[in-house]
């Protein structure tokens, strides 16, 4: 660790990766040990946290619990998210395009999707998707949706009312949204460590990570600007992930 820094972050990051694998079925030897070893690793500065980085790579672990994220984690977002949506369904900033693939395995037929060029090297698209770029300034109206999908998004953007403000320009008349939130036992540097962690050490994403990090109360007096908010779930627990989900419905 570097002199001096709070450890209580990455060991509580360590310990909830750990019974995650054990929950999920990610395959770790000594989970706990080598939890402690790469988190330990990847926070004492950069080039340990290269060599963090090529533990979860070389052991394996990083190829299954990638498998996990893009099966599992897909499959249970669907599962959670389709009594909420009408069609057509606009995934926006749809990452890999694994919970539109899942919703499709779901049965839903109209589905659109939109990213930003060049974030993703793979997609799971379905074929019949309607995929736009996403652009700063997009008009989402483009996709005539009945239900817009922000599926853990909005704490990664440096201006999430900017977004927001493009949804609600579109007359999007329903919102689903997903959001890992702050709470007494995931608090904001928690959260801040696992962005860094899985954009930096699973996996490389080339953006930097933003503190947009709320409460769910905080949350609700965000979307509340823009119409009702329903909290369909304040907290449950999704494969592959260290820390729980909420899911909030907004209806204009
Ligand atoms: C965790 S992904 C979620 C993707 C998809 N909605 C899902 O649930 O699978 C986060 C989304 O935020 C965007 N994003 C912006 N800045 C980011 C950052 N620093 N780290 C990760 N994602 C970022 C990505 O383009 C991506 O669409």
């Amino acid at each position: 660790m570097i002199a001096g820094a709070d450890v209580s972050v990455p060991r509580a990051f360590a310990r909830a990766m750990a019974e995650m694998w054990v929950r999920d079925g990610i395959a770790v030897g000594e989970p706990g040990a080598f939890a402690a070893t790469v988190t330990e690793s990847f926070a004492a500065g950069a080039d340990s946290a290269k060599a963090a980085s090529a533990l979860l790579r070389g052991s394996g672990v990083r190829a299954r619990w990638n498998d996990v994220l893009r099966r599992d984690r897909a499959a249970a977002l669907a599962a959670r998210i389709r009594p909420f949506l009408a069609e057509p369904l606009l995934d926006v900033l749809a990452g890999d395009g694994s919970v539109c693939r899942a919703l499709s395995d779901l049965g839903i037929a109209r589905l659109a999707a939109t990213e930003r060029t060049g974030a993703y090297a793979e997609s799971a698209l379905p074929a019949a998707t309607d995929f736009r770029p996403f652009a700063e300034d997009v008009d989402l109206s483009q996709f005539g949706a009945s239900t817009a999908l922000l599926s853990t998004v909005l704490h990664h953007e440096p201006d999430p009312v900017r977004l927001l403000d493009a949804v609600a320009r579109a007359a999007v008349p329903r919102w689903i949204v997903v959001e890992n939130c702050v709470t007494a036992e995931y608090s904001r540097p928690f959260h801040q460590f696992a962005d860094r962690f899985f954009n930096n050490c699973l996996n490389e994403f080339g953006v930097d990570c933003v503190e947009q990090h709320r409460t769910l109360d905080e949350w609700v007096d965000l979307l509340a600007r823009y119409g009702s908010v329903t909290i369909a779930d304040a907290a449950f627990t999704v494969p592959g992930i260290p820390f729980p989900y909420s899911l909030l419905v907004v209806g204009l």
